[in-house]
């Protein structure tokens, strides 16, 4: 059997189904949600005045038990707004942990833009910190004037780069208690906070009562076409009005987006669990898949995101991935059709595959044939060599 690439890009001749598990921000709006944004009431948002909006932004509140919430256009500004409002002053300082999403994949914004200082703790395999570490990086800046003030820890609930973990509620509440100790606040990048929340069983505003401010994607898991809700006190919510308005995120009768955002929250937080047990799935096929190709912990598939390794047999992340996402010679006589898999090589020479609403139970069986298919072929390989 050739590995020649048939259809190295999307579908040729015959049939090819596509299974895109590169992330959880390729959703596209269905029909209901489209139907919803056509109807949306709207108004000038700078002014206030758009209706849906202003319903989102309760909604949002509510849910996630804070005081306000505002609609922004991205989970990057909605952090970087998050970090101007509570890092006010020349010197201030945010701790991070080394591996968030904030700290590698921001473009170093908070610096760049805000002129934040950041200094970073070591981010555990589970997402968490060590809290000793945590207290040692606290720098009260007065009376000592060669230090930065800290005044923030940033907590990210599901951890990316760790693979969807969820921090559990006790280490949250003890950020909290030695952030309160200090005087600092507690922001979460909860992008997939809801992710979070499913997987514990309960509510967004139980994990979130051990926070001062969170910023929640709409547009992952939840399904919505664009947009981030950033929730905190009032006063919070005033001054990061000000704030998305200077980075240029004040936008005018965006209800359109709006109304999409309130569908992913009122419908769509309960098919998370579904993306869950596909993404556990999918791992347990591979630690099943024979011959053995994979390294994966299965008990850390908590919830949508799945990061592996490959044994050391020469098949590199890369090369996986791409023989994944190409249909070969003979395979669509083996499999019945040709599959194109969609995935990423990941931090750390590992893959990373995450499970959304674009994804159902059978397209999680046939990403699982693709890969014991792709992994008989490349072992067959190996052994004819
Ligand atoms: C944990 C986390 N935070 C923030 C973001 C940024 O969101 P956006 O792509 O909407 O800017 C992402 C996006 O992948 C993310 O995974």
């Amino acid at each position: 059997m050739s590995n020649k690439p048939r259809f190295p890009g999307t579908s040729g001749a015959g049939s090819v189904r596509v299974v895109d598990l590169r992330s959880d921000t390729v959703t596209k709006p269905g029909p209901a949600m489209r139907r919803a944004m056509a109807e949306a009431e709207v108004g000038d948002d700078v002014m206030g005045e758009d209706p849906t909006i202003n319903e989102l932004q309760k909604i949002a509140a509510d849910m996630f038990g804070m005081e306000a919430a505002l609609f922004v256009p991205s989970g990057t500004m909605s952090n970087l707004i998050a970090v101007m409002v509570h890092c006010r002053e020349r010197g201030d300082e945010m701790i991070v942990g080394d591996l968030s999403h904030l700290h590698i994949y921001e473009q170093g914004g908070s610096a760049q833009l805000a002129g934040v200082h950041s200094t970073t703790v070591t981010t555990l395999p589970d997402g968490t910190f060590d809290l000793e570490q945590l207290e040692l990086k606290i720098c009260h800046g007065y009376p000592d004037p060669h230090y930065p003030r800290s005044c923030l820890i940033c907590v990210e609930n599901t951890h990316n780069i760790q693979g969807g973990r969820v921090l559990p509620l006790t280490f949250l509440q003890e950020v909290r208690t030695l952030a309160d100790k200090h005087g600092l606040s507690v922001h979460m990048d909860g992008a997939r906070v809801m992710n979070a929340a499913v997987a514990q069983g309960v509510p967004p505003s139980t994990i979130l009562q051990h926070t001062h401010t969170v910023s929640v994607c709409l547009s992952k898991g939840l399904g919505a076409p664009v947009g981030s809700m950033l929730a905190g006190p009032k006063n919070f919510i005033s001054q990061a009005v000000r704030c998305r308005k200077a980075l240029g995120g004040g936008m005018r009768q965006a209800g359109i987006l709006a109304a999409a955002g309130k569908l992913s929250l009122l419908e769509n937080v309960e098919k998370l669990q579904e993306d869950h047990r596909n993404a556990k799935t999918f791992a347990q096929a591979l630690l099943q898949c024979d011959p053995p190709l994979f390294i994966v912990d299965t008990a850390a598939v908590e919830t949508n995101i799945l990061c592996f390794h490959l044994q050391e047999l020469g098949l590199s992340p890369s090369e996986f991935c791409a023989r994944m996402g190409q249909v070969c010679e003979g395979e669509e006589a083996a499999l019945g059709q040709g599959i194109q898999v969609l995935m990423c090589p990941y931090f750390g020479n590992s893959v990373r595959a995450v499970w959304h609403l674009g994804i159902s139970p059978e397209d999680t069986q046939l990403a699982i044939q693709k890969m014991q298919f792709v992994a008989s072929q490349y072992l067959e390989k190996l052994r004819a060599q």
